[in-house]
């Protein structure tokens, strides 16, 4: 799933200047007028490729009926841009053309003002932004509307940078990866433990803004099965790009299980080199910021790690969730995520094999 960021190379570098000293034929020019004209179209066509290519982290492709909500207005909106865009600048360049000055024209006659055309270009798009209000207002309360009595709640809360998921009803918290169940109600409460961050992920709904102090809440019911990524959308610090986490809709019998599991404390050790592990984590001051139930990790600054071994991504949804992956991020958190919070002492290499041994066991 993740790739490596594609590097985009400017295009327009210096071959596009015209070498010094040497006279420029027409040949060369007309490969700098195309050089010019191909590099922006080239470098868009890039980042266009990458895009896709990357993540399906996108408002186009809804999977709930307030995504799908979005999507039509948005599409509606582009959409009359475009036509305006269309009609607007071909009135222009027809003007621009049939009226030009020819040689031999003397100054043409002088007028001031054109009532019915200033008419015209008030009312046109006054009318455009009155349709645009009527349906983004009903669209708005339909996004605002409150949950059933039978709806699953969850708490939702910002830190620095990562996102907590409690289930208040159903005794669990969990961390970066939100569980959900595919067809069902879901009422998420917006909480933030320090600064301003937003719960964004585009395919389930618009982003809502989570303010401490303050408690937000949205309903949703999701529709599809899958994986959809999010990210926090409110600038919160230094690690604000890489606060991103998972929400994982799957079937009603995968989330029961999934439920089962949580709920219950840290599978024990399955090896020496896991044991080890465990006994690591207060040399390593794991258990001042971080929970595994079952152990004496019982610090509350960091995210639960309790399961963490199931989870798919790790470091905020911005790594897999792999032994090497594990390593690089406990060898060098700053490295991997510039800025955050994780204070860890430098590890040997038997202490770091120990504790990605024993987190990965944490399933
Ligand atoms: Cu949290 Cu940006």
């Amino acid at each position: 799933m993740h790739k490596a960021r594609p590097s985009v190379t400017r295009a327009n570098g210096d071959e596009s200047r015209p070498i010094q000293g040497r006279r420029s034929t027409p040949l060369t020019r007309n490969r700098r007028i195309y050089a010019t004209l191909l590099a922006p179209a080239l470098a868009v066509a890039v980042l266009a490729l990458a895009a896709c290519g990357v993540t399906p982290q996108t408002t186009l492709e809804p999977t709930t009926e307030a995504a799908r909500t979005a999507r039509d207005l948005l599409m509606f909106v582009f959409w009359a841009m475009v036509v305006t865009f269309v009609l607007v600048e071909g009135a222009l360049l027809y003007v621009l053309i049939r009226f030009r000055r020819r040689s031999g024209d003397g100054i043409p006659a002088q007028t001031h003002g054109n009532t019915p055309l200033e008419i015209g270009w008030t009312i046109a798009p006054a009318i455009l932004v009155v349709v645009i209000v009527v349906l983004t207002v009903p669209a708005i309360f339909s996004n605002a509307r409150a949950a059933g009595p039978d709806a699953l709640k969850v708490r939702a809360i910002g830190h620095q940078w990562w996102f907590e998921f409690q289930y208040p009803d159903l005794g669990v918290t969990t961390a970066n990866e939100l569980h959900l169940p595919v067809n069902r109600e879901v009422e998420i409460q917006l909480e933030s433990n320090d600064v301003l961050h937003s719960f964004w992920v585009p395919s389930l709904r618009g982003k809502l803004d989570m303010v401490p102090g303050r408690e937000n809440k949205f309903t949703i019911k999701p529709e599809v099965t899958g994986t959809f990524p999010g990210q926090c959308a409110e600038f919160c610090g230094t690690a604000h790009a890489l606060m991103k986490f998972h929400v994982v809709v799957e079937t009603q019998a995968e989330f029961n299980a999934w439920l089962q599991n949580e709920r219950t404390d840290r599978v024990a050790p399955a090896s020496e080199l896991a044991s080890e592990g465990e006994a690591n984590l207060t040399l390593g001051g794991c258990v001042a910021c971080h929970t595994i139930r079952g152990t004496d990790s019982a610090g509350i600054l960091g995210p639960d790690l309790t399961h963490m071994g199931s989870r798919k991504y790790i470091a905020a949804g911005i790594l897999e969730n792999t032994p090497e992956n594990m390593r690089a991020w406990l060898s060098d958190p700053q490295g991997v995520k510039p800025g955050n919070t994780m204070v860890i002492p430098e590890l040997t290499t038997e202490q770091l094999d120990s504790l990605v041994a024993y987190l990965q066991g944490l399933k």
